[in-house]
């Protein structure tokens, strides 16, 4: 069978769901098992709950064969084995090796790549203990307080993640900063907080042209040189100063020391490198330690999702459901919904990696694809979201599908907070089961009948009160947000993103579609200085006319 001879059968059965309430799935449960015994599962210390997808087993099962005919065994033996996936660059994808074993390494990768990784997770390692433990100074022999990691996108996004998520991980006593947007304002406000002569800089760019992050190094440069005496200025870089990149050239330009500058590696993609010598902020303020276990947890779904069979694994269940909600069912967006304020960075995270990611339209053979590709994703952390969008999402014409994620315990152990905690869960859980019920007119008559209302007034109100529900929701839980459980979330997505994109038939790994804006960037920067290119629109030099009439240009 093909895989467009699957997806008739999906589109079959997504035709007979049209009118299927979720809610009535649990009584009409077609299988042996019970509904949560067959849509649950636990991996890696992650438990999803699936049930109150608009799924039935024999959906479940078709969307596997779906899988099988896409050859997804061979395509996930294919990146774990470093096969060149990412076509267009001609690169392979091999992020899942930096979270293995030594031995493993070896076996995949050639060995001057593999003494390399290992070498760089040496020197990452060393770094972390030296400036911890007052080995490595500044300049004027102090003691680095506070690190400013420089970067953007995949640069910036895990180690932002990551420093939130692990808050109460954050051991070593550094301060570690983060600035990835072109804006003097934040930049200005981040600089404010800092010392220069006890701050260490980590600029990460895996191609080292990145306008911001350059732009930002060149002002935070100035910044700490100012704070220094003339005859220390090669001290400053030299000491703190640090480099992650693949253009190891270019960042010694810049004025980095060689032993200063951890390599990349092209075969990492930039929203899936976390795992590589960029996560040194985040080891910073973890310690390393805390850090391997991050990357523990990360392996640990990894040979979750290699291992087992595709009815009892979490990512391409996560995956496929997507694909049935996304293509099936037509639903459009995807609402990343964490309970757990440590979390608040992860929709953000995810906004990067999954719409980098998978935003394409066409196939790895260069045609267009005849199908709908990466939702729109969008979210917040709970219970903030439910005072702002979630109305829309009970009430709209469209049905957004959600994913809960939710920390059953939080970190706090003070009894007066057991409250906090105990609300906070059961939003999220009262959230799903109100997506998923619903309230119909006649509920809403009969509640407002109870309360005594005339029936004048219940004509008028009952329709603004009906929620439709079946809105297909997964939940995630976990106990409490370690280290471990970081890593497994994050490699969980990166994994449900590697199978929708294998589907789809697209290159999950290259972004082209970034570049029109920084080169029409280039020209818009031009046209401030006087060469306005006779090919932007009458709308553009239009708001060039405007910024230049600030007066801004000429400052
Ligand atoms: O936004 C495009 C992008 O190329 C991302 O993929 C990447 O993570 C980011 O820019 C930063 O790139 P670099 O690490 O090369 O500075």
């Amino acid at each position: 069978m093909s895989v467009m001879d699957e997806v008739k059968t999906l589109k079959k059965l997504a035709e007979n769901s049209v009118n299927q309430r979720i809610a009535d799935l649990f009584n009409n449960h077609e299988s042996n098992k019970s509904r949560i015994d067959e849509f649950t599962l636990t991996a890696a210390g992650l438990t999803l709950d699936y049930s109150k997808q608009q799924l039935t087993p024999a959906i479940k099962s078709s969307l596997i064969k779906l899988a099988n005919n896409a050859n997804l065994s061979d395509k996930i033996a294919a990146m774990r084995c470093g096969e060149k996936i990412n076509h267009t660059e001609k690169r392979a994808v091999l992020h899942t090796i930096l979270r293995a074993d030594d031995k493993e390494k070896r076996q995949v990768l050639a060995k001057s790549v593999a003494d390399e990784v290992i070498d760089t997770e040496r020197r990452m390692a060393t770094i972390v203990d030296q400036v911890v433990t007052g080995q490595l100074t500044s300049a004027s022999g102090e003691r680095f307080t506070d690190v400013l990691a420089i970067g953007i996108g995949g640069s910036y996004y895990g180690i932002k993640v990551g420093l939130s998520a692990l808050k109460p991980y954050q051991s070593t006593g550094i301060n570690v900063h983060v600035i990835a947007n072109i804006d003097a304002e934040a930049l200005a406000d981040k600089l404010s907080q800092l010392t220069a002569t006890t701050t260490l800089v980590v600029v990460i760019s895996k191609t080292f042209t990145t306008q911001e992050t350059l732009l930002n190094a060149n002002i935070v440069k100035q910044w700490m040189l100012a704070g220094y005496q003339s005859n220390l200025h090669n001290d400053v870089t030299a000491k703190q100063w640090f480099a992650i990149s693949t253009n190891i050239e270019t960042a010694m330009e810049f004025g980095l020391q060689l032993s200063h500058i951890l390599p990349m590696w092209n075969w990492i993609g930039g929203r899936f490198s976390i795992w590589s010598a960029v996560g040194l902020p985040l080891a910073l303020a973890i310690g390393n330690e805390n850090y391997s276990r991050f990357k523990q947890g990360a392996r640990e779904l990894d040979l979750h999702f290699f291992d087992s069979d595709f009815s009892d694994n979490m990512p391409v269940l996560m995956a496929l459901i997507g694909i049935w909600n996304r293509n099936f069912l037509n639903h459009a967006s995807l609402a990343v919904l964490p309970y757990y304020h440590g979390l608040r960075a992860f929709p953000g995270y995810l906004q990067q990696t999954d719409m980098e990611s998978n935003g394409k339209s066409v196939s790895i053979s260069g045609e267009p694809v005849k199908w709908q590709t990466s939702p729109v994703i969008f979210g917040q952390e709970g219970t903030n979201g439910q005072h702002a969008f979630m109305q829309l999402i009970h009430q709209s014409k469209d049905v957004i599908p959600c994913d809960f994620i939710v920390a059953l315990n939080s970190h706090i152990d003070d009894k007066k907070y057991l409250q906090h905690q105990k609300t906070l869960v059961a939003n999220c859980f009262a959230q799903s089961e109100a997506l998923m019920v619903g309230k119909n007119l006649e509920q809403v008559s009969a509640e407002l009948n109870n309360k005594g209302i005339s029936v004048d007034e219940i004509q008028q109100l009952a329709n603004h009160k009906v929620m439709k529900g079946n809105v297909p929701t997964n939940t995630l839980v976990f106990n409490k947000l370690t280290p471990e459980t970081l890593g497994a979330l994050l490699a969980l997505y990166e994994h449900k993103i590697f199978v929708q994109g294998t589907i789809w038939q697209l290159n999950s790994f290259d972004q082209w579609g970034v570049e029109l804006g920084k080169a029409l960037g280039t020209q818009v920067l031009d046209a401030f200085d006087g060469q306005v290119a006779q090919s932007l629109s009458q709308s553009s030099k239009f708001l060039i006319n405007q910024f230049l009439a600030s007066g801004n240009a000429n400052k």
